[in-house]
């Protein structure tokens, strides 16, 4: 029979002191519930349950179509969530249950807890910690069968001292767990319908529970807390770290790196300290990026080089170009191989040509430049009237002066040179020197005011 996942998330999660649900916390750029989410989905389950409750709405708002959801209309524990979840699935399927304030769950250590479900009553994850504070600890008779979860603010103080835990992750036939789940009662530290309680009754009916391991203990560390989720951010920034240097990359300091989204690499990258990228990035052979940079859904070529401080959302920067230090690159922006974006030069909707150069202080917004372009220090696009945005072209091997407002729509034509200081309102000529300037005058017969007064002190 099939199976079907059930991820609890109605819980407020008081330990963090938030507004939002526990659930939609961030880690890694994503919520908790997205990582649970994307793991389950790679065991193609029959039916993906999340059950909500605290803040429904703004959790049902990530979810996507093939996510079902439930609503617990109190939260009177996580037996009562679970039985609210089983409405409508067959005895004999398989349920595995999930939490969404356990993200970093292996598909593997699923599959091998429902493998486990299949050759016992029930199976549930445990793990060995070193501080087991906070967790249920789970309790063994003499010849190592598991026998029941004791919850930590209900433990004696021996019981307190095991150091194996209940992740909370457990799997069985849905006949059976709801059975169990309807027997529960309140009768605890909290007032809460435990779901972990389920074990010693399973055990009290004759029944044989199987404990499985996971691969790391990342993978079942909850998050209760801001301190843990900071904590939790850490060890999985470590990871994808240790990841990327398996796989060839030079990271400055391993522990100062940020990646919040997909990022691949080819071979010989470098990434200095600081750096966050975040969505989709992708960085060619032999890229090189600077410290502080914020790289989102970006494209490096090869052998680019991204220097400090630089910002580039949403571009694609070709082969060999240098940006930055200081340069901000916004959404819809191509830099064609071998350009140059320098210090303090915003760029937005536009592409640049090959080996074209703007390297200070300008801003280029709905552009179209040209290979071999060089614009000046302080070139303004004036693209916005007020109202509306107006392209500004310019053709191969124009030059524009230092502090020009090419003022669009307005075309600049192939080699043109336009003269320092213009204001270019109408389209520019190929090959010619355009400008707009008042004459330079100096006045001869000028002096300065002490003087023209006649020294009269
Ligand atoms: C739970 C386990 C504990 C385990 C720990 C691992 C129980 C009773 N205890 O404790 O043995 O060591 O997880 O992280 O199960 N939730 C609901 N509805 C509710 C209550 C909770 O959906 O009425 C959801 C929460 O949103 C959360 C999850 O269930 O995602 C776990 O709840 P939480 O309150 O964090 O339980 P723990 O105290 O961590
Ligand atoms: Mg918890």
């Amino acid at each position: 029979m099939g199976l079907n996942v059930i991820i609890l998330a109605a819980g407020e999660g008081r330990r963090m002191r938030s507004r939002r649900p526990k659930v939609l916390a961030d880690l890694a750029g994503r919520p908790l519930l997205a990582h649970v989410l994307e793991r389950a989905r790679a065991l193609e389950p029959e039916r993906l349950r999340v059950i909500v409750g605290h803040g429904a709405d703004a959790v049902r708002s990530i979810l996507s179509d093939d996510v079902e959801t439930v609503i617990q209309p109190e939260q009177r524990g996580t037996g009562d969530a679970v039985a609210c979840g089983l409405e409508g699935l067959s005895a004999s399927s398989t349920v595995l249950v999930l939490y969404g304030d356990v993200p970093l769950v292996e598909p593997a250590t699923m599959r091998a807890l429902t493998d486990a479900a299949s050759r016992a009553d029930s199976a549930i994850l445990t793990v060995e910690l070193p501080d087991p504070a906070g967790y249920g600890r789970v309790l063994r008779d003499i010849e190592g069968s598991v026998e029941r979860v004791v919850e930590d603010r209900d433990a004696t103080p021996g019981e307190l001292a095991v150091r194996e835990v209940n992740t909370g992750l457990l799997a069985m036939k849905a006949g059976p767990l709801a059975h169990h789940v309807a027997g529960l009662d309140r009768d605890n530290a909290q007032g809460e319908y435990y779901l972990t309680d389920i074990i010693a009754r399973i055990r009290g009916a004759g029944g044989h529970i199987e404990a499985v391991q996971p691969g790391h203990v990342r993978e079942v560390t909850g998050v209760n807390s801001r301190s843990q989720l900071a904590a939790l951010e850490r060890e999985w920034q470590r990871h994808l770290a240790a990841r990327l240097m398996d796989d060839g990359a030079t990271l400055r300091d391993p522990e100062r790196i940020d990646i919040r989204g997909e990022l691949t690499i080819d071979v010989d990258v470098t990434v200095d300290v600081g750096c966050v990228f975040e969505g989709r990035v992708e960085l060619q052979a032999g890229t090189s990026i600077g410290p502080h940079c914020i790289l989102r859904n970006c494209r490096i070529g090869p052998e680019a080089r991204i220097e400090g401080h630089t910002l580039i959302d949403e571009a694609t920067i070709g082969a060999g170009c240098r940006i930055g230090p200081f340069a901000r690159l916004r959404p819809g922006v191509a830099v064609a191989d071998n350009g140059r974006i320098g210090n303090f030069v915003e760029v937005k909707n536009a592409c640049v040509g090959r080996a074209s150069k703007i390297n200070h202080l300008a801003y280029v917004g709905d552009a179209e430049i040209g290979d071999d372009v060089n614009v000046g220090a302080g070139v303004i696009t004036c693209n916005y009237d007020g109202h509306r945005k107006h392209r500004t072209v310019i053709g191969d091997g124009a030059f524009i002066g230092s502090d020009c407002q090419l003022v669009a729509p307005v075309t600049i034509g192939a080699r043109a040179t336009i003269g320092a200081g213009s204001t270019i309102t109408r389209d520019a000529p190929a090959d010619q020197l355009t400008l707009s300037r008042t004459r330079q005058q100096t006045f001869s017969d000028w002096r300065p005011p002490a003087e023209r007064e006649g020294g009269d002190d």
